[in-house]
C-alpha cells in the first residue's frame, strides 16, 4: 500500500510524479508555493536535510499518530525538525531527541528555543547503549536515524527496553540502493559503476532495507505486529545545479568516493556528478526518485 499524500503546485513536479506510473497511487493536492518555502527555510540559502526530505516528512508526520500527552522518544534526532514535529503534536507529553552528534544537538536545542518550544530536550546520546529509563516513553520514531547501528540487534533491544509494553516504533529507512535513483545517480558518476556501494553498517544507509532483516531484528529485539509502508516521493537538492552540487558533495559516502581518487579523477567525477543533477533540474528544483518504507511496530509485553 503506498501511504503518500502530499501536497502540489509546482508544475514540474506535478509533471515529475505524472511521469511515474508508480506515483499514480498517490494523491495530489492543491496547496502553497511549498517549493520555495523548502529553499526559504535553509540557513543562507543552503540546501539541508530538512528541505531535502520535505516530501518525505509529511507522510512521516501522518504516520507518527501522536497523541496530545505522549512521551516521544526520537533516535537520530539530527538538527531535530522531527523531534520538535512530536513535541507540537504532543502538547501535554513530551518528547526527546538523541544523537551521538553533538554539533547536531546544539542547533537541535538553538532551533527549539527559537520556537520557543517548551516539551522538548535534546541528549547527546548513542541510542544503542544509552540507559534510558526503562518504559519510558509511549512511541518511538526516527527518520532516517536508525540504520547506522553496529549492532541492530543490541540496539533495537536496547530501545525496546525504553518504550513501554504495547508502545510503538515508527521509522522512515531507505529501500535497496537500486530502488533509490539519486543513489543509484550519484554512485554511477562518482565510480562508473550503479552497483551498491560497499558499506560497513555503522556508514550503510540501506542496511535496514530488507524486510526480512527488518522483521528479524526487530522481533529478536522484542517487538512485534511489524509493519511496512512503501514510500515514493522524490529527494530534493536545491534549487539550481550548483546548489545541488554542493549539498550532494558534502554527503559523506560523496567525500569517501572523492577522497580515493586522484586529482584529475576526481575533477572528472565532479563533472559527471554535476550532468547527473543537471539532468534532473527543471524549474522546480533538483529532484530524484527516491523509494523508502515506513515501518511501524509495537513492543511486545516480553522481550526477546
Ligand atoms: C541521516 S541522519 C538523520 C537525522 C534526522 N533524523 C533527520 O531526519 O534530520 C542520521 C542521524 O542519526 C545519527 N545517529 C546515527 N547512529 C546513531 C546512534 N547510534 N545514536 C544516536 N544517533 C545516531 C547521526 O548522528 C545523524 O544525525
Amino acid at each position: 500500500m503506498i501511504v503518500a499524500v502530499m501536497a502540489v503546485d509546482s508544475p514540474d513536479v506535478a509533471c515529475w510524479l505524472a511521469r511515474r506510473p508508480t506515483m499514480m497511487r498517490m494523491r495530489l493536492l492543491p496547496a502553497g508555493p511549498w517549493y520555495r518555502h523548502i529553499v526559504s527555510e535553509s540557513p543562507a540559502g543552503l540546501v539541508d536535510y530538512d528541505a531535502e526530505l520535505h516530501l518525505h516528512n509529511r507522510v512521516l508526520r501522518r504516520a507518527y499518530s501522536i497523541r496530545r500527552d505522549d512521551r516521544v522518544l526520537d533516535i537520530g534526532c539530527g538538527a531535530g525538525e522531527t523531534t520538535r514535529d512530536a513535541a507540537r503534536m504532543a502538547a501535554a507529553g513530551s518528547a526527546l531527541g538523541v544523537d551521538y552528534s553533538a554539533q547536531m544537538i546544539n542547533r537541535a536545542r538553538a532551533l527549539s528555543e527559537a520556537e520557543g518550544l517548551h516539551n522538548v530536550t535534546f541528549e547527546v546520546a548513542d541510542a544503542q547503549i544509552h540507559r534510558f529509563p526503562p518504559e519510558s516513553f509511549d512511541v518511538a520514531i526516527s527518520r532516517f536515524g536508525t540504520m547506522f547501528f553496529a549492532n541492530p540487534a543490541a540496539a533495537f533491544a536496547n530501545l525496546a527496553r525504553a518504550i513501554r509494553p504495547d508502545a510503538r516504533l515508527v521509522m522512515m529507512v531507505w529501500q535497496a540502493h537500486d530502488h533509490n535513483e539519486w543513489s543509484v545517480a550519484i554512485q554511477r558518476s562518482l565510480t562508473g559503476s550503479a552497483a551498491s556501494p560497499r558499506s560497513r553498517p555503522e556508514t550503510d544507509p540501506f542496511s535496514l532495507a530488507e524486510r526480512s532483516t527488518v522483521q528479524r531484528i526487530l522481533s529478536e529485539a522484542g517487538f512485534d505486529r511489524v509493519s511496512f509502508a512503501d514510500v515514493q516521493v522524490p529527494v530534493y537538492y536545491g534549487p539550481d545545479v550548483d546548489a545541488a552540487l554542493a549539498f550532494v558533495g558534502r554527503f559523506a559516502s560523496t567525500n569517501d568516493v572523492l577522497a580515493g581518487l586522484d586529482p584529475a579523477s576526481r575533477e572528472r567525477a565532479l563533472e559527471r556528478l554535476r550532468e547527473a543533477l543537471a539532468a534532473h533540474h527543471s524549474r522546480g528544483g533538483v529532484w530524484f526518485d527516491s523509494r523508502a518504507w515506513i515501518v511501524k511496530a509495537r513492543r511486545g509485553d516480553h522481550r526477546g
